[in-house]
C-alpha cells in the first residue's frame, strides 16, 4: 500500500510499504477514506524528530470502511463505517472506566513510562504504525472505533478521531462558569474548534493568534479575536484585562503547545533538533530547561485570581520552567492532557447534524490526495495557502 513516512526532519514521503495484516483477534483492517493532518504531527515534523524511527508511518485521524476483522471483534463488520479514536485503549481496564482512555493500563507504553498508546506517535507512545495510509490496522477493535451512519460526507464525524473530542475536552476542563469569558491561546484546527465550542454554550471567547484567515474563522463563529502581532509579547495581558473588567478571564485555554511563536528558544531547539546526534536531541527534548513556553506564561499572566487553565496544547520538556511563584499566588487551577476521545463521543455526536451548528462540513481548508501529503505537511506548517486543516483522502 501506500502510505506517509518519516524520513527525518521536514522530510516525508510517500511510500509503498507492506499491507498490514491482522495480527492479534482483536485486530481490524480499515481502508481509510480520510486522515488528517494535524498540529500534534509537526511536533513529529521538526522538534520531535529524535523520537521518530526512518520509515515511520504517521497520522493518527482517520476514518473508513472495515474490510476484516479478527474472531475476537463482533462489534464490527466488514463494510461499516468507521471513525478511530488517536489513541489505542482496551475499553474495560480501570483507567478506561473513569474516561481516561490516553492513561489506558492494557496500553501503556511502560518501557517509556507514558500513557496509552498512539497511532503514528513516535517510540514515546509505542511506535503504532499510522493512519495517513491507505490501510491502517487497528487495534482493540472490539473497543475503539466509533460506527457513523452512512450518508453525510467523510468530514461530518472525520474530526471525531481528534479535533472534536480536544476541543471538547478543552473546554471541559476550562471549567468556565455560566456567563463567563474564556481566552483562547491559538487558533489552529484545535483552538479553532473550542472557541466555536465554548460559543455554542453560550460564553464570551476571546481567541489569540497571529494567523489572520484563522482568527477570521473564528470570528464567523462568534468570537472576539486579538491578533497578537498588533502588541508588543508583554502587553497581552493588560489588552485582555482591559476587555475584562480589569480581572482578566474565568479561564484560559492554552491551544498551542511548545512551538509558541515569541519563544526565541523554541527556534533555537528547533535547530538542535535538526543538528544534534539522535540521543542527545532526545535528551534535550525531555529535560531541556528551553523555554518553549511562551503561551503556557501568557495563560498564567492572562487568567483572572483563582481562573482555571485548561492545557490542551502538547509540550515537550520535563524541566521547564514554570512560574510557580505566580501561578501559586494566584490560585490557579490546572488541568491538562490528551484528549480521552471515546469519554466524549456522546456528547459531540448530536452537533454533528445537517444544521452544522460547529461547522465541521466547511472545517477543512484543504483535502488532498495521500500523494500530496508531503505539500500538505509544508503548507500546513508554513500557513501558506490559508492552510487551517488538510485531510487526505487516500
Ligand atoms: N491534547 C491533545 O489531545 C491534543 C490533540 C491534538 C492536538 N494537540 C495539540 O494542540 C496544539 C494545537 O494544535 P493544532 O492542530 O491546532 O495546530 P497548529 O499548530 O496549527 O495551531 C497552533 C496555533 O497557535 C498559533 N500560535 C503560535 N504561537 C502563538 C502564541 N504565542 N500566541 C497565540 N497563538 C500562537 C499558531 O499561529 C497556530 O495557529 C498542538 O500543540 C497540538 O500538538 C493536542
Ligand atoms: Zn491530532
Ligand atoms: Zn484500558
Amino acid at each position: 500500500m501506500r502510505a506517509l513516512t518519516w524520513h527525518g526532519p521536514r522530510d516525508v514521503r510517500v511510500d509503498t510499504v507492506p499491507d498490514p495484516t491482522i495480527q492479534e483477534p482483536t485486530d481490524a483492517i480499515v481502508r481509510i477514506t480520510s486522515s488528517g493532518i494535524c498540529g500534534s504531527d509537526l511536533h513529529l515534523y521538526e522538534v520531535l524528530g529524535p523520537f521518530m524511527g526512518e520509515g515511520d508511518i504517521l497520522g493518527h485521524e482517520p476514518m473508513g470502511i472495515v474490510e476484516a476483522v479478527g474472531s475476537g471483534v463482533t462489534n464490527l463488520q466488514p463494510g461499516d463505517r468507521v471513525v478511530m479514536p488517536f489513541q489505542i485503549s482496551c475499553g474495560s481496564c480501570l483507567m478506561c472506566d473513569q474516561g481516561l482512555q490516553t492513561q489506558c493500563e492494557t496500553t501503556q507504553v511502560r518501557d517509556q513510562g507514558m500513557g496509552a498508546m498512539l497511532y503514528g506517535y513516535t517510540k514515546l507512545y509505542g511506535e503504532v504504525p499510522g493512519a495517513q495510509a491507505e490501510y491502517l490496522r487497528v487495534l482493540h477493535a472490539d473497543y475503539n472505533p466509533i460506527k457513523v451512519p452512512e450518508g453525510p460526507p467523510d468530514d461530518r464525524f472525520v474530526y471525531l478521531s481528534d479535533v472534536l473530542p480536544t476541543a471538547w475536552q478543552a473546554v471541559e476542563y476550562a471549567d468556565i462558569p455560566d456567563g463567563g469569558t474564556v481566552v483562547v491561546l491559538g487558533a489552529g484546527p484545535i483552538g479553532d474548534m473550542a472557541s466555536r465550542i465554548a460559543a455554542h454554550r453560550g460564553h464570551r471567547v476571546i481567541t489569540v493568534d497571529l494567523v489572520p484567515e484563522r482568527l477570521d474563522r473564528v470570528r464567523r463563529f462568534g468570537a472576539e479575536t486579538i491578533d497578537i502581532r498588533e502588541h508588543n509579547s508583554d502587553e497581552l495581558g493588560d489588552v485582555i484585562r482591559d476587555l475584562t473588567d480589569g480581572r482578566g478571564p474565568n479561564s484560559v485555554i492554552d491551544a498551542v503547545g511548545m512551538e509558541a511563536h515569541g519563544s526565541p528558544m523554541a527556534k533555537a531547539a528547533h535547530a538542535m533538533t535538526r543538528m544534534l546526534p539522535g540521543k542527545v536531541a532526545e535528551k534535550m527534548m525531555q529535560t531541556g530547561g528551553v523555554d518553549r513556553l511562551a503561551s503556557l506564561h501568557s495563560a498564567v499572566d492572562i487568567v483572572r485570581r483563582g481562573g482555571t487553565i485548561s492545557i490542551i496544547g502538547v509540550y515537550g520538556g520535563a524541566a521547564d520552567p514554570m512560574p510557580m511563584l505566580t501561578m501559586f499566588d494566584k490560585q490557579v487551577q490546572l488541568r491538562m492532557g490528551q484528549a480521552n476521545v471515546r469519554r466524549w463521543v456522546d456528547d459531540i455526536l448530536p452537533l454533528l447534524t445537517d444544521e452544522d451548528p460547529l461547522g465541521v462540513d466547511t472545517f477543512a481548508s484543504h483535502r488532498m490526495p495521500l500523494e500530496e501529503g508531503p505539500h500538505g505537511y509544508e503548507i500546513f506548517q508554513k500557513k501558506q495557502d490559508e492552510a487551517c486543516k488538510i485531510v487526505l483522502q487516500p
